[in-house]
């Protein structure tokens, strides 16, 4: 149990990579997303969307079209499937408004089957022919800007602004007299273009609103193990600049089930450590406060004692050992084993100040002679 503890201390103290002064606001732990950071989340959105975008029904597009001599043709488009997409470039920035994503020049194509039929005063009988045609959408653009915002502690993901442009369409008929049909089947591009824009914004929203239901679903309580728990609420608005973006978190530790005392929380300069390296997708730092009330929990949990009485020279935990340099205790317990207690006596405190981190630790240690069942304690160092 100790060893893990002290590992997992380690392991936050190994994060940080360099120390520096910060004054914010409530938030312990603060997570600095990079531009490349948010490229990565960026293209997880795209293919998240992209994914969920494919295979698409459009709605069947019916036209009646009224032409001279000919009389009225009526032109059904049905069974229209949007079944790929290809995002070439796209680009994540973050402003005073929100965080803009821009997917410019995809491509898309679909398939879909068409059928016409007309009759006209010329010919008695109705007049038809039918066949699938596959369709390129080149040139889709589509923009968007997501909002941020903290809500009671959790992030509020909305959909500030969502716009889908279809630049250019191509229609390609086969089977019937495609040929024929080609110069009308065009006059649908329009109407193509238009539900496609119409269903890929549709598929945003919704794919906006899942992400943001599961931000909302997030916990607010992380537990680390069966005696202490991360607090992660949100603190703060999410800071958007230039080429990142800042989240706080509480990020304290608190004995399971129970709400950490708030003298812990000084809002004056605060000394922080932090690991960044401009290659990384995110930066994180820690106050001290983390590390101690990490410390605190472990300590009031009691969990902060040792003993040792396995070493790799047993012999030296043997009063024989010490003979010479403590007659006295040979004297009193010849052959005895004996046993090391160390134990934490208070709280320890980590302060990060601009060189580096100190702790300071108050323990207790007690040698403890075994004679004959008996565990007596003979020296307290
Ligand atoms: C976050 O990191 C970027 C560069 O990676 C930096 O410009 C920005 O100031 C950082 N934000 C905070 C609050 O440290
Ligand atoms: C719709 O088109 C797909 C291929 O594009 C085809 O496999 C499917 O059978 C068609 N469905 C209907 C109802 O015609
Ligand atoms: C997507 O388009 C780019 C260029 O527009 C092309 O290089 C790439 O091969 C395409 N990817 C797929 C899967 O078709
Ligand atoms: C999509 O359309 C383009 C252009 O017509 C074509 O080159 C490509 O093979 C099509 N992709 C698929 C998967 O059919
Ligand atoms: C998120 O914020 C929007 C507007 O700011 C609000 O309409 C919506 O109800 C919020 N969502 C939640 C889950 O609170
Ligand atoms: C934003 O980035 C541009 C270059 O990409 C830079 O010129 C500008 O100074 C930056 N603005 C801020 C407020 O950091
Ligand atoms: C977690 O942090 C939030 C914000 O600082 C605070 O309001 C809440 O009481 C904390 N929860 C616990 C269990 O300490
Ligand atoms: C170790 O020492 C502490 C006090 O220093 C004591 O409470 C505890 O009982 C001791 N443990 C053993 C196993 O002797």
């Amino acid at each position: 149990m100790a060893k893990t503890i002290l590992i997992r201390i380690l392991f936050l103290l190994l994060i940080s990579s360099y120390t520096q002064v910060q004054s914010t606001e409530e938030g312990f732990v603060s997570i600095n997303i990079s531009d490349k950071g948010l490229d990565f989340v960026k293209e997880l959105l795209i293919n998240g969307v992209v994914s969920s975008l494919i295979p698409l029904q459009l709605p069947q597009i019916e036209k009646s079209v009224q032409i001279p001599v000919v009389g009225k043709v009526r032109m059904v488009l049905s069974n229209i499937t949007l079944y790929r997409v290809n995002v070439s470039s796209s680009i994540v920035k973050p402003g005073d408004t929100g965080i803009a994503i821009v997917a410019s020049g995809a491509t898309a194509n679909l398939s879909m089957d068409w059928k016409y039929t007309y009759s006209t005063w010329l010919i008695p009988i109705a007049v038809s022919d039918k066949g699938s045609a596959s369709v390129l959408v080149e040139g889709l653009d589509v923009g968007l800007t997501l909002g941020l915002k903290n809500q009671r502690g959790t992030l509020n993901l909305t959909l500030l602004e969502c716009g889908c442009y279809v630049r250019d369409i191509c229609i390609k008929l086969k089977g019937g007299a495609s040929w024929l049909y080609q110069g009308l089947l065009d006059a649908f591009e329009g109407n193509i273009a238009s539900a496609v824009e119409d269903a890929v914004s549709k598929k945003i929203r919704e794919g906006v609103m899942k992400l943001d239901s599961a931000l909302q679903s997030l916990p607010k309580e992380v537990p680390i193990d069966n005696v202490a728990a991360l607090n992660v609420t949100f603190v703060n608005d999410p800071v958007l600049s230039n080429s990142s973006v800042d989240l706080e978190i509480n990020g304290l530790f608190s004995a399971k089930g129970e709400i950490i005392a708030s003298n812990h929380r000084h809002k004056n300069l605060r000394a922080s450590v932090s690991s960044k390296d401009p290659d990384n997708m995110i930066g994180i730092s820690l106050h001290e406060n983390v590390l101690n009330s990490a410390l605190l929990v472990y300590f009031n949990a009691d969990l902060m004692h040792w003993i040792v009485d396995k070493i790799p020279d047993q012999a030296l935990l043997n009063t024989a050992r010490w003979r010479y340099v403590v007659p006295q205790l040979y004297k009193l317990y010849p052959n005895d084993d004996l046993k090391l207690n160390i134990s934490v006596s208070s709280p320890p405190i980590i302060k990060v100040e601009n060189e580096g981190i100190h702790g300071t630790v108050h323990s207790d240690v007690t040698l403890d002679v075994l004679d004959t069942g008996d565990v007596i304690p003979v020296v307290c160092i």
